[in-house]
C-alpha cells in the first residue's frame, strides 16, 4: 500500500514537472510568434475595414468643416489671433476645438471628444462608453505584473477605458507601453510626461485616442517580458525609441500632444495601419519626424489614409514631415516654420494632398524646397499624385509638383473636393497646437 501510495506521489510530482513548462507557454518563442501571428491577421482584416475607396470625400469633409468654423470667427478675432496677441478665457480656432474646448464642464463630459475628430482618424472613439480609469501613481516598476493605479495597469485592461491622472506626473517607462484596443489617454487636466524611458506602442489594435500628452526624450527600451492584455505576457526585443508607434493598426487619433527629442522618430505608422488623424500637435527639436510606412516591399501600406491637420513643425526640426510609402497623405491647416533638409517627403508612389499649409522656409538657398522624392528619378515620380494648393509659401519656400493633373480635376470633379482654409489662416488655426493647461471647471 505504501509503497504504491509513494509511486502515485511520485508519478504526481513527475507529471507537475511536466506541466510547468505548459503554465509557461507566455515564455515560449513559438507560442509567442503565433500568438503575434494571430494578431496581425486579425489587425490586417480592420486595416481592409479600415480603408476608405474615396480618400478624396474625406480630404473634402475636413475642409468643408474648417470653413464651417472659420465661419463664426469675426474678423477682429482673426486678426489678433494671426499676431502675438490672445485674449479671452477661450478661443477655438478649429473644429476639432470647437466642438469641446470652451465648453467649462468638459472635465464632466470627457466622452464629448470622441466625437470631436476630423478625417481619416474620425471615427476613433477610443473608451467612449466605458469606465474612467484614474492614474495615480507615476511608477512603471513591473512590467509583467503592473501595479493597479499605473497607465500601464490602465492600457492592459479589457474592454473601452476612458483613461485619465489624478494630477501633473513624469512616467518614464521601463519598457515600451503596449497599449490594447479601444483605449483613451487624455491628460487633460494634468501635465502628464511620458519622458526619459520608452515610447508609446499602438500594434495590431483599432480604436485609440492619445490627447493631451508630452512625449519627450524616449529612448530605447532594452526589451524582455512585456504584458500585453490580461491575460497574456511574452517577449519583445528591443524597442526603437520612437514616441507612439502606430504598428499595423487602425482608427488611431492623436490630439494636443507635445513631442520632441526622441531617439528614434517622433510618431511612425506603418506594417498596414489605416484610419489616423494626428492634429493639433506640436512638435519640435528632432531630426527624422514622421514616418508613414517604413519599408519597401511592405504593400499593406497602400492601405494606409492619414489625415495630418492644424499641426505645428517647430524649432530645430529637420525633416520627415511626413515621409510617406505608398499610401494617401492629407496634409492640410498645419504651420512648418522650421526644417533644415525637407519637410514633406517620401518613395513608392504615395498620394500627397498639401492644402492651405503656412510654409516658411530656412534661409539657406539650397532648403527652400519643401518637398524630396527619395530614390527615384523624375520618369518614376512624375506619375505621383502631390498636389499643393492654397498653400502660403514664404521665405521663398516650393513645393515641387507631380502627378497627373486631369487626375486632380478628376476627383475635383467626382469626390467636390472643397478646397481647404487659405494658409494665411494656420497660424490662427493652429494657434494652441501641443498640450493644453486645461483646469476642471473651467473652459480650456
Ligand atoms: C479575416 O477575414 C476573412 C474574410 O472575411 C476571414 O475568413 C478570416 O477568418 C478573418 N481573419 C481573422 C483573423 O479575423
Ligand atoms: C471680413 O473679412 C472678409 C475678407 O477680408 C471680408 O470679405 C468681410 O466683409 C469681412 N467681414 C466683416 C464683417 O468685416
Ligand atoms: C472594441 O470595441 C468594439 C466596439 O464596441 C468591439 O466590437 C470590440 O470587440 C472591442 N475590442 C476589444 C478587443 O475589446
Amino acid at each position: 500500500m505504501k509503497g504504491t501510495k509513494l509511486t502515485f506521489f511520485l508519478i504526481f510530482l513527475a507529471s507537475f514537472a511536466a506541466i510547468i513548462p505548459t503554465l509557461s507557454a507566455d515564455h515560449d518563442p513559438e507560442e509567442d510568434k503565433k500568438y503575434w501571428k494571430a494578431r496581425a491577421d486579425a489587425a490586417f482584416n480592420n486595416t481592409l475595414k479600415t480603408y476608405n475607396p474615396n480618400p478624396h470625400i474625406v480630404a473634402s469633409d475636413t475642409n468643408k468643416e474648417v470653413h464651417r468654423m472659420l465661419k463664426g470667427v469675426t474678423n477682429d478675432t482673426r486678426r489678433a489671433l494671426r499676431g502675438k496677441m490672445v485674449f479671452g478665457p477661450c478661443l477655438a480656432t478649429n473644429p476639432i476645438d470647437n466642438c469641446w474646448r470652451c465648453q467649462a464642464n468638459w472635465a464632466e463630459n470627457r466622452f464629448r471628444l470622441a466625437h470631436c475628430g476630423i478625417g481619416f482618424g474620425k471615427t476613433a472613439i477610443g473608451g467612449k462608453g466605458g469606465p474612467i480609469y484614474v492614474v495615480t501613481d507615476p511608477s512603471d516598476d513591473d512590467v509583467i505584473n503592473p501595479k493597479p493605479g499605473t497607465l500601464r495597469h490602465a492600457v492592459i485592461q479589457t474592454g473601452p477605458l476612458w483613461i485619465t491622472f489624478s494630477c501633473d506626473m513624469s512616467i518614464k517607462l521601463q519598457q515600451e507601453l503596449i497599449m490594447t484596443c479601444n483605449k483613451t489617454i487624455d491628460g487633460r487636466g494634468a501635465k502628464v510626461h511620458i519622458a526619459y524611458g520608452a515610447g508609446i506602442t499602438v500594434q495590431y489594435i483599432n480604436n485609440v485616442i492619445i490627447h493631451g500628452i508630452r512625449v519627450h526624450d524616449i529612448v530605447r527600451g532594452s526589451g524582455g517580458m512585456i504584458r500585453n492584455s490580461v491575460d497574456h505576457f511574452g517577449f519583445r526585443t528591443e524597442s526603437d525609441g520612437d514616441g507612439i508607434s502606430i504598428f499595423g493598426s487602425t482608427n488611431v487619433w492623436i490630439d494636443h500632444v507635445s513631442m520632441s527629442k526622441c531617439s528614434d522618430g517622433l510618431i511612425d505608422a506603418i506594417e498596414g495601419s489605416t484610419g489616423i488623424t494626428i492634429s493639433n500637435s506640436h512638435f519640435t527639436d528632432h531630426n527624422d519626424v514622421m514616418l508613414l510606412g517604413a519599408s519597401n516591399s511592405q504593400v499593406k501600406d497602400k492601405f494606409m489614409q492619414v489625415t495630418l491637420a492644424f499641426n505645428h513643425f517647430g524649432k530645430r526640426l529637420i525633416q520627415r514631415m511626413p515621409r510617406v510609402r505608398f499610401g494617401f497623405v492629407h496634409v492640410v491647416n498645419n504651420d512648418y516654420t522650421h526644417w533644415n533638409m525637407y519637410a514633406i517627403g517620401g518613395s513608392q508612389g504615395p498620394t500627397i494632398i498639401s492644402q492651405g499649409n503656412r510654409f516658411i522656409a530656412p534661409i539657406n538657398d539650397r532648403l527652400k524646397e519643401i518637398t524630396k522624392r527619395e530614390y527615384a528619378k523624375e520618369p518614376e515620380w512624375r506619375s505621383w499624385n502631390w498636389r499643393s494648393e492654397g498653400d502660403l509659401m514664404m521665405n521663398g519656400a516650393y513645393f515641387v509638383e507631380s502627378g497627373d493633373p486631369a487626375s486632380i480635376d478628376k476627383f475635383k470633379r467626382d469626390c467636390n473636393l472643397v478646397k481647404a482654409a487659405k494658409g494665411i489662416e494656420v497660424t490662427m488655426i493652429t494657434k494652441f497646437a501641443g498640450a493644453l493647461d486645461c483646469l476642471p471647471g473651467k473652459k480650456c
